[in-house]
């Protein structure tokens, strides 16, 4: 028999008590804490025994993965997508999911599919379908918000995709807290595992990122799911999707989208996408080449380096981490002999792209001086390198690759670590190594 247990969960961090408290005393937030009733199943440890299997014995079928009709989609899933996978579209209203989602569903040609919005109407889904000039005859629908009904009618359709658009809409029944609530995306989201588990049915979850960037309440999800995936906005058309979690591929694979008026284009070829097509050398502005995932990329950095007026100068950074920058100023004082305590460094990566590589190091650095200086850096100039607190310029991974792709892009020349000069020379770049700061202050 199930028991009905009454247990108070933090909305903001997700954690679980027994007694209601006025502030959390995981997250310290006040007044987030909500009775909420979750069914446990009855029943003790006695009686059942679970199965044990060597593992030497365990049956493995090779796994057909579906394709989603969308190169880059794919790639971001590791190859596809994997029936009885439970995969989690997190993203900012607004950015696509629904409209990426709809298109893979209609774009499924000869595999059945149904689109579940708790969001739109049937109506407002047909008619977006029809102005994207979708093709619809595999794709059902349905308008609900009932986890169990949704399971119940997807028994019997047997489709192979099923997409829930949005979890934050979804409810089970039992779990007393409204919809959106982290006991009820929680519980919705750990139903449909289950189901996608049983049925081997590919599951797609939509789910909407709050303010503070963590998908709708805490990250609970993430543990449930096989893989997570972020559609990030760039502040232009530009979709990025990135892989944080994938129990059936790679990580950090990263696909590239535009949003135009016929839905999401996914960009086969991204590597250049992001720099500036300009006339005039600008003071303050580098081009680097980033590795993402399993390709290269070319971004823009751009420094400004000013005087400040303020008792503390200001330090900015946009698509960096602002850490990084500090460090990286120190750094340039003491090897570099320039100093910045007087001025104010604001730092942005060109396009809206995120930088989380170190390799970002030395071009950030010289764009840094470049504004100091107010000189510009030649414009067929590529830079990559991490740099290390006693000055030392360090190679990155993939150095030939990312080297090859500038190239490919008409670059000229590059300022990269001694430890990543390839042997063999690369047509039309001419690489100046480096092993310290100084030496490439003394290249510019
Ligand atoms: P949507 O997929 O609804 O976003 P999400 O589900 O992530 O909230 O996309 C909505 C936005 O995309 C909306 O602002 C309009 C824009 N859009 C286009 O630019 N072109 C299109 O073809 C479509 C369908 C939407
Ligand atoms: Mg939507």
């Amino acid at each position: 028999m199930a028991k009905i247990k009454k247990s108070y969960v933090c909305q903001n961090c997700g954690a679980v008590f027994g007694r209601w408290e006025g502030r959390c005393p995981e997250c310290r937030q006040w007044n987030c804490i909500e009775e909420s009733v979750i069914p446990t199943p009855g029943g003790g440890y006695a009686g059942a025994v679970a199965e044990i299997c060597p593992m030497a014995e365990v049956k493995m079928h090779r796994v057909e993965r579906i394709s989603t009709g969308m190169k880059e989609f794919d790639r971001v899933l590791g190859g596809g997508l994997v029936p009885g996978s439970v995969v989690l579209i997190g993203g900012d209203p607004g950015v696509g999911k629904s409209t990426a989602l709809l298109q893979v569903c209609c774009n499924l040609r000869g595999i059945k599919s149904i689109y579940v919005s708790g969001e739109e109407s049937l109506a407002q889904i047909a008619m977006r379908a029809r102005r994207l000039g979708l093709p619809a005859d595999d794709v059902l629908l349905i308008s609900d918000t009932e986890i169990e009904s949704i399971c119940a009618a997807a028994s019997r359709a047997a489709p192979q995709v099923l997409v829930i658009d949005s979890i934050q809409t979804m409810q089970v029944a039992g779990v007393s807290s409204s919809p959106g609530s982290v006991s009820q995306v929680r519980e919705s989201a750990a139903h449909l595992t289950r189901f996608a588990k049983k049925s081997g049915i590919a599951i797609f979850l939509v789910g909407h990122v709050t303010k503070t960037g963590g998908l709708a309440g805490p990250r609970v999800l993430e543990h449930i799911i096989d893989v997570v995936v972020y559609l990030e906005d760039t502040k232009s058309r530009f979709r990025i999707m990135r892989a944080i979690k994938n129990r059936y591929g790679a990580v950090n694979e990263l696909g590239v989208f535009a949003m135009t008026e016929n839905g999401m284009k996914e960009i086969s070829n991204p590597s250049a996408i992001f720099l500036s097509r300009r006339q005039e050398r600008m003071s303050g502005s580098a081009v680097m080449v980033i590795w993402e995932g399993s390709r290269p990329l070319l971004v823009e950095i751009q420094a400004l380096v000013d005087t400040s007026y303020a008792e503390h100068p200001r330090r900015l950074t946009v698509g960096l981490e602002a850490n990084r920058l500090t460090m990286l100023l120190a750094v340039l004082h003491k090897h570099g002999g320039l100093v910045s305590f007087d001025k104010d460094v604001f730092v942005n990566v060109v396009g809206g792209v995120k930088v989380v590589e170190t390799s970002a190091d030395l071009a950030l650095l010289l764009a840094i001086v470049s504004s100091m200086k107010d000189s510009p850096l030649p414009d067929d100039l590529i830079i990559f390198g991490e740099v290390g607190l006693a000055g030392e310029i360090r190679p990155v991974a993939n150095g030939q690759e990312r080297l090859r792709e500038a190239a490919k892009h008409g670059f000229k020349r590059a300022i990269i670590s001694q430890a990543n000069v390839p042997n063999k020379a690369i047509s039309g770049l001419r690489i100046d190594g480096v092993n310290k700061l100084s030496e490439a202050l003394e290249i510019l």
